[in-house]
């Protein structure tokens, strides 16, 4: 199977891309891929802190700014996911970036790419490396357009999109529908989580809410999600329907 780099994109800060990223790798690796999660938030970097790994020795930066082997900076959360944490980096060389993920590439099923919130160049770092995006939004108008923003600019830079997630749902007449959202944003809602006090005792844990509650409304959300990206792979069709 070809690897296959997913990036969890969001123009708008706090609306769960961090924790997508981290549950729907879990949820590809209790499949039984092979996965990595890189921390692509180069200004601001969080990932480590929600798997428990407070203070990662080496990281992308160094591996970057020392040309490493990526390896010097992979770790192994006890859940199966790889992690490749980063540390404040301002001004990423985004050609060494490609060449290490393209290395990377060998090694892994699924490669997921969590990135920061504001528009800034190194958004470009995360359209750059990613084969597909994820777009994270919540169910409000103010979310909504920075979602319908940041969708624009990965369909100008000519980046698959496979759908967007609605996170924090809380099913109130407030929050706008999926037909709503869909319509707006002219892309498919592939998945719905709900708003779950699971979600925060699992950051507590430093652990993936699909790994330790996995019989909570989220995760049974993520685990839908792992199962459509699989599915979501037509990089190979059987010869026999073209010859019909
Ligand atoms: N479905 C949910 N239910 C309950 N809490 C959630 C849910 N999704 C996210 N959260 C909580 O919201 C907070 C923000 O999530 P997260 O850090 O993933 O957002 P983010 O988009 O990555 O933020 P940033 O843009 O700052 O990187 C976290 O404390 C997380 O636990
Ligand atoms: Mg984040």
């Amino acid at each position: 199977m070809r690897c296959r780099v997913i990036g969890v994109m969001s123009f708008k800060g706090g609306v769960g891309k961090t924790v997508s990223a981290i549950n729907l790798a879990t949820g590809l690796s209790l499949k039984g891929k092979k996965v990595l999660v890189i921390d692509g938030n180069f200004l601001s970097p969080t990932l480590h802190f929600y798997l428990g790994l407070l203070r990662p020795k080496t990281t992308l930066k160094e591996v970057i700014r020392n040309n490493l082997a990526p390896e010097n900076a992979i770790y192994e959360h006890k859940s199966g996911i790889h992690l490749l944490p980063c540390n404040f980096y301002k001004g990423i060389d985004l050609n060494k970036l490609k060449k290490i993920v393209d290395e990377l590439k060998e090694k892994y099923d699924y490669i997921i790419v969590d990135s920061g919130p504001s528009y800034t160049d190194e958004i470009i770092a995360i359209l750059m490396i990613s084969d597909e995006l994820i777009f994270i939004t919540t169910a409000d108008y103010p979310t909504l357009a920075s979602t319908v923003k940041a969708a624009k600019f990965a369909k100008y830079k000519n980046v698959k999109i496979l759908g967007i997630v609605v996170n924090r749902k809380r099913n109130k007449k407030y929050e706008l529908s999926k037909k709503d959202i869909e319509a707006t944003v002219k892309l498919p809602v592939i998945c719905t989580i709900l708003e779950d006090h699971k979600m925060m005792s699992s950051v507590l844990e430093f652990v993936p809410v699909v790994w330790k509650y996995r019989r909570s409304k989220s995760a049974k959300a993520y685990l839908e999600l792992a199962d459509k990206v699989c599915k979501s792979d037509n990089s190979w069709s059987l010869i026999g329907s073209s010859l019909r």
